[in-house]
């Protein structure tokens, strides 16, 4: 095994002071996602629930301050990631000159078949597409804090095939796979990590992207399996983790020092050899040609160019020398 590990005690372990850093957590209503809020609370962060339930979020809230012993804030900024209109909303609530120190795009959907808003297959929609706009969004607040962003990812990105990478994207593509749909949308977000840093590193911005399987967890997310799915995650029950354990690799590359060795990279919380591990991903993943084409295809779908530094000739607002 090469490059970073993290033992299971020692991601268990792993503690930092995060008091006045700003954390923009989406899907932090239920599962990894709500974990990873109540960790990174604790240790001192405000977080920001980007999410689109209120009640439930400020249900989630007071539970957590309920157990804060320090000065965090806790507030629900909402955010629908099955609708674009909302998340280009979303950057108008901070105030121009804020700072965001930590952006972690948790959210997902396993197989929730359907369109967004915008009549875009619904996992890639939720799961990629929407981060790749609130991350553009975000960018300035990000950027004035050389922040950290995390796609939390999956092992399933192996399902996807390269042939869907051209398409279609519109339309509930009920001809596919569910699984095939999920794991484009995931083998997409460990493809946005890798050209955003690229862009990152060209421009010498001192902002990480990184992605992350944060484990075989027992969520509701496999609530919308088919019976065959579902029969095999029974059977792998015993060897899932608890929420707490599947948020740790996200609240460890959230804080660990020295991001500028992650950056780019991708990570995967073991499902039998528990801890965390630095992974090549699949093939495709790691086609740069193909991280390209998914960028300006992304660019389209959003109506939107995601330009940064010199990259195309625009310029990021505020940029780290
Ligand atoms: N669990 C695992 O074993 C596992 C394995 C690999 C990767 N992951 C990844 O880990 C991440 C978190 O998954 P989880 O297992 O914690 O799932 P979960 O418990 O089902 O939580 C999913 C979260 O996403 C939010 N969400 C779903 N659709 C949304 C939408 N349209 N707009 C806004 N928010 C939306 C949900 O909000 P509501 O509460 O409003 O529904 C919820 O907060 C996902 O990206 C998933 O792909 C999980």
């Amino acid at each position: 095994m090469s490059g970073l590990h993290v033992s299971r005690a020692a991601a268990k372990r792993h503690s930092a002071d995060m008091t006045g850093k700003n954390i923009v957590i989406t899907g932090a209503t239920a599962g990894v996602g709500k974990e990873t809020a109540r960790s990174l609370a604790k240790m001192g962060g405000n977080i920001y629930f980007a999410t689109r339930n209120a009640e439930k979020t400020l249900a989630v809230i007071e539970e957590i301050r309920s157990e804060l012993t320090n000065g965090s804030a806790l507030e629900h900024k909402p955010l629908a990631l099955d609708d674009l209109d909302s998340v280009r909303r979303f950057p108008s609530l901070f105030g121009e000159e804020e700072r965001i120190d930590v952006l972690i795009n948790n959210a997902g959907v396993s197989h929730e078949t359907g369109v967004t808003k915008q009549g875009i297959e619904r996992i890639f929609g939720i799961n990629y597409l929407s981060h790749f706009l609130l991350t553009k969004g975000l960018l300035p607040h990000l950027t004035r804090a050389s922040g950290r962003i995390l796609n939390v990812t999956s092992m399933g990105h192996s399902s996807a095939r390269r042939e869907h990478f051209n398409g279609p994207w519109y339309g509930a593509c009920e001809e596919i796979h569910p699984q095939t749909l999920y794991g484009r949308s995931k083998a997409a977000q460990i493809m946005f990590a890798k050209a955003l840093q690229r862009r990152f590193d060209r421009n010498s911005i001192r902002c990480t992207c990184t992605s992350h399987h944060p484990g075989g967890v027992r969520t509701r997310i496999f609530d919308t399996y088919g019976l065959a799915l579902k029969v095999f995650i029974f059977v792998l029950w015993p060897v899932l983790v608890e929420p707490p354990e599947g948020a740790r690799t996200s609240v460890y590359l959230a804080t660990r020092d020295r991001p500028e060795k992650t950056g780019g990279k991708y990570f995967y919380y073991g499902m039998f050899r528990k801890g965390i591990y630095e992974k090549p991903g699949t093939e495709l993943v790691n086609d740069e040609a193909l991280q390209e084409r998914l960028w300006t295809v992304s660019e389209e779908l959003v109506g939107e160019e995601f330009s940064i530094g010199a990259d195309r000739g625009a310029t990021v607002t505020a940029r780290v020398s």
